[in-house]
């Protein structure tokens, strides 16, 4: 890392896998960082990736040799979640096939992660993971994850869920990890009370495609009906610009049915666009979408919401720049009783280090 003597930084350098559109090297750029390393093994993704950043990500992450990622501040991942999803494991055990990290194709792939960061030493990692990381194989995964960042890896670990509808106009609850190699008293960002609504982000102009076809509708809404029936909560997703949405996901592009756009009683709901789903996850109105509407759909149902990234990476790179002993709770309580002794007009300026050696001699 490039840290002054005096414990500030210059710019602080990140990498970017398992990169999907870039969700992650907008908000760390935005944050002030740079990026010097990005991965994804999907080609519609590079595409993309390359039209917004100038540069096509490496392929498979396990064709690089860990020692020729270059060194970074930061390890920014948002790992693949399908083994950690509700759906992902219980259509894999329909399928009788293995989940979690007995899924050898994608579970491990925590693993890789865990070794670039014992080679590289990051001073910070952020990961990103479905919420359901959590409580998933009644929370040994998460345990096993846990551990291995803290127990085996060494690192100081906070996380979160957070439901980016605060800052988008969309029910998203993510996990994030967030860890520093050397411990520092790290907060995650406040987040606004409430969140815009879906007409903040429509199209007026909508091209007819994206109206359901009479046949889908009819479809949706009988499959909606005969799970109600049966007392499940299938079904679709109906909205107004007044409304917030449910999670968009990559499976989007098959019938859209988790968000339909209303769009009054004589006339079929319609689908989100792509630019819409873009700023549904936050992406600006710059941001280039070079591929076809299925894959579009894919790369912004996998993506993570940017605001979110965004108020993440600004704390963890402040995090960083603030001096290593740094203790917010002994500094508020510092703050406390020097106020206290203003008050009694003993104007008398009082050190964090005079009190740490007075805790230590009453101790
Ligand atoms: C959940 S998405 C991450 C999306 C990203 N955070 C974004 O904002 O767009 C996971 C990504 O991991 C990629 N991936 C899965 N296995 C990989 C591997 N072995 N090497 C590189 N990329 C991989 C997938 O192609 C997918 O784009």
């Amino acid at each position: 890392m490039k840290i002054n003597g005096n414990g500030s930084h210059n710019e602080l350098r990140f990498i970017d896998l398992f990169c999907g559109i870039g969700g992650f090297r907008f908000a760390f750029e935005k944050a002030g960082c740079k990026c010097v390393f990005s991965s994804d093994w999907n080609e519609k993704a590079q595409e993309t990736y390359a039209a917004n950043f100038g540069e096509k990500p490496h392929g498979d992450i396990h064709t690089v040799a860990v020692a020729d990622i270059p060194e970074h501040d930061i390890l920014c991942a948002g790992f693949p979640c399908q083994p950690f999803s509700i759906a992902g494991v219980s259509k894999k055990l329909s399928l009788g096939k293995a989940h979690g990290f007995e899924d050898k194709e994608q579970g491990n792939l925590f693993f890789t992660l865990a070794e670039i960061i014992e080679v590289h030493q990051p001073a910070a990692f952020v990961l990103e993971n479905v919420k359901n990381l959590r409580s998933h194989d009644q929370g040994r995964t998460f345990r096993v994850i846990h551990d291995t960042l803290t127990k085996a890896l060494g690192y100081t670990v906070y996380y979160k869920i957070i439901d980016a509808q605060t800052v988008v106009p969309q029910h998203r609850e993510r996990i994030f990890l967030v860890g520093f190699k050397e411990s520092r008293g790290f907060e995650f960002p406040e987040f606004p009370a409430e969140g815009p609504k879906l007409e903040s982000i429509l199209e007026t102009d909508v091209p007819e495609k994206y109206t359901l076809t009479d046949h889908l509708w009819n479809y949706l809404q009988a499959y909606a009906a005969k799970h109600k029936a049966a007392g499940n909560g299938f079904g679709f997703g109906l909205v107004t610009g007044k409304d917030t949405t449910r999670t968009l996901s990559a499976r989007y592009y098959k019938d859209g049915s988790e968000i339909l756009i209303s769009q009054g009683p004589r006339k079929n709901p319609r689908r989100l666009t792509p630019r819409e789903c873009a700023r549904l996850m936050g992406y600006p109105k710059s941001f280039k979408i070079p591929v076809s509407d299925t894959q579009a759909y894919k790369q912004f149902g996998n993506s993570v919401v940017v605001p979110v990234v965004e108020r993440i990476a600004k704390a963890v790179a402040a995090t960083l720049q603030r001096q290593s002993d740094y203790r917010p709770e002994l500094v508020l309580a510092e703050n406390d009783k020097a106020n206290a002794e203003a008050a009694k007009r003993i104007a008398k300026p009082v050190s964090y280090f005079k009190t740490k050696k007075r805790r230590k001699a009453s101790a």
